[in-house]
């Protein structure tokens, strides 16, 4: 069994769509993981994910709409077993929040490049981020598979 948080600023856009396609992907390969998602900031806690982003997930047959917003915790790293930021914000964000003594791993999503953030942008943006997520969720679930 193994506890995964996708983290991003405001969990409404990248952080859901990395969560969504996470469950799918464990629903697909049978795991019994446990997948979650936060966000460093608190503007939306309880808020659905951006309509946006619910959208463009619907199209490719993932719902987000179930998910709602929180903010990340110091408890996450004992929680989760392996914390992914969506950018280097985040990360340095979720360095100040991680205990001496933390469990969980801590890297970014991509290991040396960024989700951007597509909320200031157009649809493109959205469609964008689900393209590189669901590329690197496939890599990295045969990776931590393997461990
Ligand atoms: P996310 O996108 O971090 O991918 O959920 C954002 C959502 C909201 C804001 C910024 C980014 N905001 O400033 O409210």
């Amino acid at each position: 069994m193994k506890r995964l948080l996708f983290v991003c600023l405001g969990n409404i856009c990248r952080s859901p769509a990395a969560d969504g396609i996470a469950k799918a992907l464990v629903d697909h390969r049978n795991l019994d993981w446990q997948i979650d998602s936060a966000g460093t900031g608190g503007w939306h806690v309880g808020d659905p994910p951006d309509p946006r982003m619910v959208e463009a997930a619907a199209a490719r047959g993932i719902d987000l709409s179930p998910l709602r917003a929180r903010q990340a915790i110091a408890r996450d790293f004992s929680d989760f077993d392996h914390v992914y930021a969506m950018d280097r914000s985040n990360l340095s964000n979720l360095r100040a929040l991680q205990p001496a003594d933390a469990h969980a791993s801590l890297d970014l999503f991509l290991g040396d490049a960024e989700v951007p953030d597509p909320y200031y942008g157009g649809k493109d943006g959205f469609d964008h981020v689900l393209d590189l997520i669901s590329a690197r969720m496939e890599t990295l679930f045969d990776h931590l598979t393997a461990t």
